[in-house]
């Protein structure tokens, strides 16, 4: 065989390797984000019982509505009882569900999970949805920047990661007797990507898609699902209610499309908008880029911008 066969040969495997790669990409978006509409897994065949954490705003409030439209009693998990009693009432009145509703601050740490524990004993809880998280700081700052960081940087490990680790403890066993149930895992896209200036929130949200992604490979045999759902911008509290458009979703919308992908994918952006992102964000700002000093002074100068324009809306 002469040398230019063997590079025709080489280039053409190559070839038929990335358009087999892109085939496979596109039946995997159309099957998330299209046939889901119409295809959906029955959310009530994996238990009675959905237990929502952060559940009285933003994504996990949306979350719990729309398991209770699909048929489920819902257990909601968060800080403030009033804002519990709400959303619970809601639920009861729109959907004719049950709710049980368990106060408890996640920033607290270990000693919080037995309240839990008691709150769920004799549910068949057949959905846990690992929402509750929050950011260190309101503004892009460095990881020293941020106010009171000894504190913060407990809380958030406690509420970001801990949080997902005890809950699926405290629901994997009566899901491993029954070999069923699923764990949505709420991420982040900034969980994929390193995140400079957004340090500690974006390591968290690596753990909690790492952690998912091998639960799943170890009890999936089990007949027990765990989803890492890694969104984009979501306008919510966490955001300042950012303005609703292409790519940042409304959390309503968005928990509809994102519940709509359980049983098409287990490691999912939640709806086409944000995986378009995450493609374009794989291509467009390489890892070199993103972590580059060109970069980080790019995004201090939007930081500081952005805090002026801030500043000048609440004077006026
Ligand atoms: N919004 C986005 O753009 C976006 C994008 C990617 C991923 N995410 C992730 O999505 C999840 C939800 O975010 P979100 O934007 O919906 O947040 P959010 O609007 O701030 O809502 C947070 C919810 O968690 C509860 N909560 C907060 N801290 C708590 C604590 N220490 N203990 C107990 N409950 C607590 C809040 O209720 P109370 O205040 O009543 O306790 C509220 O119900 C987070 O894990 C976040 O990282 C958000």
């Amino acid at each position: 065989m002469s040398v230019v066969e063997l590079l025709t040969i080489t280039g053409g495997l190559v070839v038929l390797y990335h358009l087999l790669a892109l085939a496979w990409k596109c039946w995997r978006g159309l099957r998330q984000f299209v046939f889901s509409k119409f295809w959906q897994v029955d959310l009530k065949a994996y238990g009675k019982w959905a237990v929502v954490t952060g559940a009285t705003a933003g994504i996990g409030r949306a979350y719990a509505l729309e398991l209770a439209r699909r048929g489920l009693d819902v257990v909601l998990v968060s800080r403030s009882a009033d804002k519990l009693q709400g959303v619970a009432k809601e639920i009861e009145e729109t959907y004719g569900r049950n709710t049980c509703t368990i106060q408890v601050d996640f920033t607290e740490g270990h000693s919080i999970y037995s309240t839990i524990a008691a709150g769920l004993e004799g549910l068949e809880i057949g959905i846990l949805v690992n929402n509750v998280g929050m950011l260190p700081c309101a503004e892009f700052a460095a990881f020293m920047e941020a106010p009171d960081i000894e504190q913060k940087s407990t809380h958030l490990v406690n509420c970001n990661i801990l949080s997902v680790v005890q809950m699926s403890r405290l629901v994997l066993p009566a899901m491993i007797q029954r070999r069923r149930g699923l764990i949505i895992n709420i991420s982040s896209i900034s969980g994929d990507h390193p995140y400079p200036f957004l340090s500690l929130y974006s390591a968290s949200k690596t753990f909690v898609t790492v952690f998912s992604r091998c639960l799943n490979a170890e009890y999936q045999p089990l007949g027990i699902t765990v989803q890492s759902v890694n969104p984009s911008l979501i306008s919510t509290n966490m955001v300042k209610h950012m303005e609703v458009g292409h790519f940042v979703k409304s959390a309503p919308e968005f928990a509809v499309g994102a519940l709509n992908t359980v049983g098409h994918s287990d490691y999912t952006n939640g709806c086409l908008a944000h995986a378009l992102m995450d493609t374009a964000l794989r291509i467009l700002q390489p890892e070199w880029l993103r972590l580059s000093q060109f970069n980080l002074r790019r995004l201090r100068n939007y930081n500081l911008l952005a805090k002026k324009k801030r500043s000048i809306t609440k004077q006026k």
